[in-house]
């Protein structure tokens, strides 16, 4: 049995093996690292088992972030706040902590980009900011990794409007409230069709829709997008994605796909088992030169 695990269905396609192998293998670490495809049926015994057996920690991928939640005896704040855990780690006690690395993982990735300033303003003003207004952010999607992104952005970035968009408007809606609730006021929503006749600019605008999986794009107009508009897509591939190719052709410079929040997500999780945050750069590097599709 091997110490470290990440569970999801599917899995085989998952990267975090590899990303494991090689910060273990910058840090010195020997430890087994395994793939488990799980169902719906026989996650939580799987998880525990593991557990009970050698299992040190876990990464939990789609779609059982929220189900993990439920299964750990103690979270950290921010697993509290995304009510959801993307990591666990076995404490001395044999206590299961849950925590949720997306958020610290996105945010990193936009200071890796020199997005995010030390001051965690959003970096490069457009026209449309001056130091009266405040910077808008577009947030496309409100599925689960749409949730991350949005608290990890109120938590974080200083002077922000954050307007979310989605195809079923109730989704949207119920994300925004659920931040009011929790006393982030700078959100609203509107249904992506309405985005049309929006004239706002945005600073940053991230596609958390799983649509460029299908080499689509959200119906979104162009006029949202300005030269200085950074554009992120969570899902990435060898080639720009189909939502990064739309992002430039309407004149966006800045644009990153999401394999740098996949890396930095499980440079936290490492960080949270074995108290060592490893190098970024050089796994991105590899994982870069190594994809296929
Ligand atoms: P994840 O866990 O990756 O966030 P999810 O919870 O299934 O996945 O959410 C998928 C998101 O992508 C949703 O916001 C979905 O919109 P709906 O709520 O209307 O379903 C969005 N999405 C998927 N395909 C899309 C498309 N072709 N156009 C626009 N939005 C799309």
């Amino acid at each position: 049995m091997s110490a470290f695990a990440v569970f999801g269905n599917p899995i085989e396609h998952s990267k975090s093996a590899e990303i494991y192998a090689l910060f273990a293998n910058e840090i010195g670490i020997k430890k087994e690292y395994d793939l488990k495809l799980v169902s719906k049926n026989n996650f939580e015994n799987l998880l525990y088992n593991f557990f009970k057996l050698d299992g040190l920690g876990a990464n939990i991928t789609t779609p059982f972030k929220e189900h993990a939640y439920f299964l750990c005896q103690k979270l950290t704040e921010r697993a509290k706040t995304a009510r959801s855990v993307n990591t666990i780690k076995k404490l001395n006690n044999k206590i299961l902590l849950g925590d949720n690395t997306d958020g610290i993982g996105f945010i990193s990735d936009l200071k890796r980009l020199n997005w995010i300033n030390n001051n965690n303003h959003i970096t490069a003003m457009t026209h449309h900011d001056n130091k009266s207004m405040k910077i808008n952010i577009l947030l496309i999607g409100a599925g689960g990794a749409s949730k991350g992104i949005l608290l990890a952005l109120l938590t974080t970035v200083v002077e922000c409007y954050i307007h979310i968009v989605n195809r079923t408007f109730h989704k949207a809606q119920t994300l925004v409230s659920y931040c009011h609730e929790i006393g982030y006021k700078n959100v609203s929503c509107m249904p992506l069709c309405e985005l049309a006749d929006n004239t706002n600019k945005y600073s940053l605008i991230v596609n958390a829709t799983t649509s460029s999986m299908i080499n689509t794009i959200p119906k979104i107009p162009p006029t949202i997008i300005t030269p200085l508009t950074k554009c992120y897509d969570l899902f990435y591939q060898k080639q720009d994605t189909s939502f990064i190719t739309w992002c430039k052709k309407h004149g966006s410079i800045h644009c990153s796909d999401g394999l740098g929040m996949l890396v930095e997500q499980a440079a936290h999780a490492f960080l949270l088992w074995h108290n060592l945050l490893p190098s970024v750069n050089p796994v991105l590097n590899h994982l870069r030169s190594t994809l296929y599709v």
